[in-house]
């Protein structure tokens, strides 16, 4: 798959030759005289550079540049400045341009700079700048997030992960409590010893004691040996308890003796046994409120939660989800054997804006269903899951119209408005200046000096 590059210049002298030399290159080329032409281009393919002028008619470069950072993260741009306009180059630097060409363009500079600008993507595209920052900083490789709610997480983690204290990790089904249970191990001084996890909702009373603390031979029926509980299997080391909201109120007040006193029995047993176990519990379930509805003991909550980390859902973080979704990409076209290397802008919005009830979970799945589905290396949106695209996004996806209106100056927007407002009301122009709220007059003068003459829906727009 050749990158591809869009090269937006309103003079075609100067845009002929630029395409004729990456052609060369083994880039795919795409041209656009305007601004908007530009932007419409954008939302329909996949560009991963955009070399464009500075002055264009319709929209600056700089506007097109601005446009591309919040709307394309993805896409490099390449300013073409004349000779002589530093000062706008600069401000371009400042808002995150990858790099500016300097009119007449060499041939040697134009080849260097795209490739650094397609590195530059394919770096960022990776994470690999973010990732190894992280790494350096708290060495989280598997935890994706670089949201301010992440990072002070990772901050977080790492304060508490060298100390002995009991961590209750709470949050949705789905937002990665495993992961940071297993990244606090990961990071204490009990790295080297047992990491035991145990699921609190999936055993009934009797077996999750036992499961616990062990068992005497016969402690009850099937009681056929002596067994050793996860309590004394993680000597030393770490017990995660998953779901412990779910833990019956017997079990609780157990697992309580536990926390205080470091002992228990094992089932049918009398013999006290030690362990030197830190505890991390986790939880989806509002422990507050089971407090408060008596299904949960007020002691054994204030034990847990002594330092709560709080992880919040996937909507609340979105600006994780593109990084989110380019390592699953990568992780799943590895372990399908697929070619899918990336995911268009549009079917990226969709991901961004869906409310993922099942957060980090959800989105792995939806990824990795798209990676098998795509029948190009591009994950567009007919890959993503019905559901999906028949939810309500937050905002909906940038349509073809807003997309218009980026480009269109106040002239072109009052005029579109106009237009429609006529359409609405069949041609009636009291019942539009109404609506418009402007007298009938003044929509007469629109009109006339629009040249928007009595047929509302005369010429076609051109966009
Ligand atoms: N920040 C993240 N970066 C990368 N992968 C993540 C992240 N958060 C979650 N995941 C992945 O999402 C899936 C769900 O995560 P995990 O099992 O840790 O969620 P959970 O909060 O424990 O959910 P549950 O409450 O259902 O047990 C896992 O495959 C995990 O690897
Ligand atoms: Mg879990």
């Amino acid at each position: 798959m050749n990158p591809r590059i869009l090269v937006v210049d309103d003079y075609p002298a100067s845009v002929e030759p630029v395409v004729e030399i990456l052609e060369r290159e083994g880039y795919e080329l795409l041209t656009a005289s305007r601004g908007r032409e530009a932007l419409s281009i954008l939302n329909k393919e996949n560009v991963d550079v955009v070399i464009t002028d500075l002055k264009m008619p319709d929209l600056s470069g700089l506007e097109l540049l601005e446009y591309v950072r919040d709307k394309h993260p993805y896409t490099q741009v390449i300013l073409l400045t004349a000779y002589g306009t530093v000062d706008s180059a600069v401000e371009a630097m400042s808002t995150g341009a990858v790099s500016y060409l300097q009119k007449p363009i060499k041939i040697d500079i134009l080849r260097q700079t795209v490739k650094n600008a397609l590195e530059k993507r394919i770096l960022f595209l990776q994470n690999i700048n973010l990732r190894e920052q992280l790494d350096e900083k708290f060495g989280f490789a598997n935890i994706i997030g670089t949201s301010k709610p992440m990072l002070d997480l990772f901050d977080k983690i790492k304060r508490v992960a060298p100390t002995n204290v009991i961590v209750l990790i709470t949050g949705e089904t789905g937002v990665g409590k495993d992961l940071i249970a297993n990244a606090i191990h990961n990071h204490s001084r009990r790295r080297d010893k047992p990491y035991k996890t145990i699921n609190c909702a999936t055993l009934y009373r009797e077996l999750l004691e036992s499961e616990l603390f062990g068992h005497e031979r016969g402690a009850f029926t099937g009681a056929i040996a002596r067994r050793r509980g996860v309590f004394e299997q993680a000597d030393g080391g770490m017990l995660f308890l998953d779901e412990v909201g779910e833990m019956g109120t017997e079990t609780q007040v157990k697992f309580l003796r536990v926390l205080e006193g470091h002992e228990f029995t094992r089932v049918g047993g009398e013999e006290p046994i030690r362990a030197d176990v830190r505890v991390i519990a986790a939880t989806n379930k509002d422990l507050e409120e089971a407090v408060k509805n008596k299904e949960f003991r007020a002691d054994l909550y204030h034990r847990l939660n002594r330092f709560p980390l709080h992880v919040p859902p996937l909507r609340e973080r979105r600006e994780d989800i593109p990084l989110l979704a380019s390592a699953f990409i990568k992780e799943f076209s590895r372990e399908h054997d697929a070619p899918v290397t990336r995911i268009t802008a549009e079917a990226m919005e969709y991901l961004k804006n869906a409310d993922w009830p099942g957060n980090v979970r959800e989105l792995r799945n939806v990824i990795e269903t798209a990676v098998i589905l795509a029948t190009t290396d591009t994950i567009g949106i007919k890959d993503l899951s019905p559901e999906l695209q028949d939810s309500t996004p937050v905002s909906m996806p940038i349509s073809d119209e807003t997309v218009g209106r980026v480009g269109m100056t106040m002239e072109e927007i009052e005029k579109d408005a106009i237009r429609k407002t006529l359409d609405e009301t069949d041609g009636n122009k009291t019942k539009a200046a109404q609506i418009l709220k402007i007298g009938l007059r003044t929509l007469h003068r629109k009109l006339q000096s629009y040249s928007l003459s009595n047929k509302a829906d005369g010429e076609e727009n051109d966009m």
